[in-house]
């Protein structure tokens, strides 16, 4: 958990050792990636709410933080904390994320706000605590994880869409003011991946559609999500774990990288179907 004794022992030697933080560590893509960077030799520190979950990764090596990315307190500890032991920050790894799935009418402003939150402002709000040590050193990166929600709409997704849209744009802004001290931005737009979103959306979407003007089409998506999440369709975390490290690695970064077949023929068809071609498409893919 979070240091709070300064003679830690496990504090690295100043400027010997990459320092990566990443968040969302606790399941899924997030803790794949904690684990891969720790075997390409970075001191990783893994970020999330769940505690038990935390102590297990502990277990491998991963520096773990008690962080809820809604909660600006908890993320200057967390930040102060990786300074104060390791003297800086040389990658940030954006992943915790879930998604707020049901029709734009029928979800609580409340619920769309926190979506933003945890999705959006979560990870700009690391951003801000985490450039000033990147400038200083002239150095860093950044890796947002965004998906092809940030890229292509679909029925019923739109506050999980709406903020990878965000995310992506924030992505494409922050590399253009970053560039001048050698920090580089990339974005990584994972398809579907067989981790703990798709329940999470899942159960998000039955709760908001019950007996109201989308129950039909909710099951429809639902029957979608179930389709395309499946294991042998979907990517494993390892896949995306992969362009993450990869991002934080290269010489030289790619702006964006799309992970799985499938993912990067969605990208293709957007890139040259007008948005009604578009529109068609995704309507014949949910049954609609
Ligand atoms: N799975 C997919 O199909 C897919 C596809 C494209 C993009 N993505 C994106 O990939 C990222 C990772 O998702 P995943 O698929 O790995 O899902 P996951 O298995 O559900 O993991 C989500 C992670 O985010 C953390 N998290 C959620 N809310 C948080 C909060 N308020 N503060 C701090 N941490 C929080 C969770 O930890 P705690 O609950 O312990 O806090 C968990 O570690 C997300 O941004 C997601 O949108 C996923």
């Amino acid at each position: 958990m979070a240091h709070t004794d300064s003679g830690d022992s496990r504090t690295t030697p100043v400027g010997t050792t990459k320092v990566a933080l990443v968040t969302g560590a606790t399941s899924g893509i997030g803790e794949s990636a904690a684990r891969m960077l720790l075997k390409k030799g970075f001191v990783v520190y893994g970020a999330a709410r769940r505690e038990d979950r935390l102590r297990e990764l502990e277990q491998c090596g991963v520096r773990t933080l008690r962080m809820d990315v809604t909660d600006e307190e908890s993320m200057r500890v967390g930040i102060d904390t990786i300074i104060r032991d390791e003297n800086h920050i040389d990658v940030l790894v954006n992943c915790a994320g879930y998604g707020v799935v049901g029709a734009i009418e029928d979800i609580d402003l409340e619920d769309a706000r926190r979506q933003f939150e945890v999705n959006v402002i979560g990870p700009m709000a690391l951003v801000r605590l985490i450039a000033p040590y990147m400038r200083e050193r002239g150095d860093g990166r950044i890796v947002n994880v965004s998906s092809i929600a940030g890229k292509v709409p679909a029925p019923l997704g739109g506050w999980y869409h709406g903020s990878k849209f965000a995310l992506e744009g924030l992505s494409d802004c922050l590399r253009l003011e970053l560039a001048p001290w050698g920090i580089d931005v990339s974005v990584v737009e994972p398809a579907p991946v067989t981790t703990e979103w798709a329940p999470i959306a899942h159960k998000a979407l039955e709760k908001t559609s019950k007996g109201g003007a989308y129950e039909s089409m909710a099951h429809k998506v639902a029957d979608s999500f179930e389709f395309n999440h499946r294991p042998g369709l979907a990517s494993r975390p390892a896949s995306v774990a992969r362009a993450i490290v990869k991002a934080a690695t290269a010489k030289r970064p790619r702006t964006r990288y799309a992970v799985g077949p499938v993912a990067k023929s969605t990208m293709v068809s957007r890139k040259i179907l007008p948005d009604r071609a578009m529109d068609w498409v995704i309507r014949k893919s949910y049954k609609l």
